[in-house]
This record gives structure tokens, C-alpha cells and sequence, in this order.
């Protein structure tokens, strides 16, 4: 008797567990198949949206005001064409900024600062 309801307890735990893992299999199967399906939809757009990005737009709305000439101009910011800061000097610039500059870590995406950082080092190192 006793041994028949240890029997009875350990077929409901296995069964339990068996069905628990069933369970958090099919979840995450589901939760698989979202994350594809937002990120497939995701990368649709965010693709067009790279391959539609202007670095030079993006400069000219976030850097001009203060770095002009597209960053051949000294401004109320330094002429950036020539600089002396290394491409990662630069992002880490971009990033966090040196008073009076603001950082842009908040309101840019990395690939976007990069996309400054190697637009500022590819400018020829000339001064209008
Ligand atoms: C409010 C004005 C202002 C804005 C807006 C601004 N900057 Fe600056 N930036 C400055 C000033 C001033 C400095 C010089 C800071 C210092 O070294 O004391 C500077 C320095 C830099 C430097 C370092 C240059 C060097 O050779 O030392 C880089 C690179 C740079 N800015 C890039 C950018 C980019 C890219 C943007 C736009 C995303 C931007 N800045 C927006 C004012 C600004």
C-alpha cells in the first residue's frame, strides 16, 4: 500500500515534469518564431533605412550649426577635416561629447556615430 502510493507520486511527478518540459519547449518554439519573424520584418526596413541613410544629411542636422562646411569650416566648433583624433577617438568624441559639445550616445545608433567618425576621417584635409 505504501509502496503503491510512492509509485502513484513518483508516475504524477514524472508526468508533470514531462509535460512541464513539453511545455517550455513548445514556448520556446513560439517565442523563436516571433523573435524570426519581428526580426525578419525588422531587417526589411532597417536595411532600406541604411541603404537610404546620408551620413552628410545626418552631419548637416546634428553637426552643422556648430561644425560647419560640412567639417571643413571652424566655427563655433573646430574644423574637423584633418583632425588629429584617431577614428576611435572620434566615435568616443561623437559619443560623449567635450563641453560646450554634447554627447550623441543618446540620440544616434552606434553604426550611425561610426558612420560620422568615418566620414570626419575620410574628409580631405583642407580648410574652406
Ligand atoms: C554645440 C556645438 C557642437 C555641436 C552640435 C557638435 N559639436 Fe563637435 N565640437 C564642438 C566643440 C566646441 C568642439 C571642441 C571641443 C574641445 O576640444 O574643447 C568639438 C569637437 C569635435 C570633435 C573633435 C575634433 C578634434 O579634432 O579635436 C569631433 C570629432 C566632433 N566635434 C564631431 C562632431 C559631430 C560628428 C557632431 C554631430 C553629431 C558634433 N561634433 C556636434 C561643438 C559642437
Amino acid at each position: 500500500m505504501h509502496q503503491n502510493h510512492t509509485l502513484t507520486i513518483l508516475k504524477l511527478v514524472t508526468a508533470i515534469s514531462i509535460s512541464l518540459s513539453m511545455l517550455l519547449s513548445l514556448a520556446a518554439r513560439a517565442e523563436e518564431d516571433v523573435t524570426e519573424t519581428v526580426a525578419a520584418s525588422v531587417n526589411v526596413n532597417y536595411q532600406e533605412f541604411k541603404e537610404n541613410f546620408s551620413v552628410k544629411r545626418l552631419f548637416a542636422s546634428r553637426c552643422s550649426w556648430c561644425h560647419q562646411g560640412y567639417g571643413l569650416k571652424e566655427a563655433d566648433g573646430p574644423r574637423l577635416s584633418g583632425t588629429a583624433l584617431t577614428r576611435d577617438e572620434v566615435i568616443h568624441r561623437i559619443s560623449r561629447g567635450k563641453s560646450p559639445m554634447p554627447g550623441f550616445r543618446k540620440q544616434l545608433k552606434p553604426w550611425q556615430i561610426e558612420a560620422l567618425a568615418d566620414y570626419i576621417k575620410a574628409l580631405p584635409d583642407v580648410e574652406l
